[in-house]
């Protein structure tokens, strides 16, 4: 099986994500879910095509999968969930065959990827961090009053 469907189907990252759902379950707005994730994904690869960024799809899709599957962690005790995330993937990666060089990057991206500075910025990180922004459909949203984001930060136009 190829990597990517290799980490869909390990029980950890199974497991995260179901965990991430059960907190998420009155949540209406900006869930961190396979949608979510897919999202990221698929904005990522055509950001990384379109600007020549040169990173790989393994590592795009890795990233994409894995940044929020400690989401729920931070409803727990409140650690930032990129950071927990980031402390969560590596097992993962690297029992899906990805090797040290990979998973670094990988881990480095989903660390950083709730960073704003990062937006812009060349590689997966930068990736990483525009593509969760551009996912979310603020100017859409039911829920506006309630979010957390800065009126800056959120999508008030279809960027395309
Ligand atoms: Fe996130
Ligand atoms: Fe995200």
């Amino acid at each position: 099986m190829d990597r990517i469907n290799q980490i869909l189907e390990h029980p950890l990252y199974k497991k995260y994500m179901a965990a991430n759902a059960v907190k998420e379950k009155g949540r209406i707005f900006c869930r961190h879910n396979m949608n979510h994730c897919l999202d990221v994904a698929r904005i990522a690869y055509i950001l990384n095509a379109e600007e020549n960024h040169g990173v790989s799809r393994d590592s795009i899709y890795a990233a994409a999968l894995l940044h929020d599957i400690g989401r729920h962690v931070q409803y727990e005790t409140g650690e930032k969930h990129a950071f927990a995330s980031a402390r969560m993937a590596p097992d993962i990666l690297q029992e899906c065959g990805f090797v040290e060089e990979e998973t670094e990057s990988i881990v480095d991206a989903i660390y950083h990827h709730s960073d704003k500075s990062e937006i812009g910025k060349r590689g997966l990180r930068g990736l990483m961090a525009k593509a969760d922004q551009m996912s979310r459909a603020c100017h859409s949203c039911q829920a506006a009053e309630d979010c957390k984001w800065s009126e800056e930060r959120k999508n008030h136009k279809i960027e395309w």
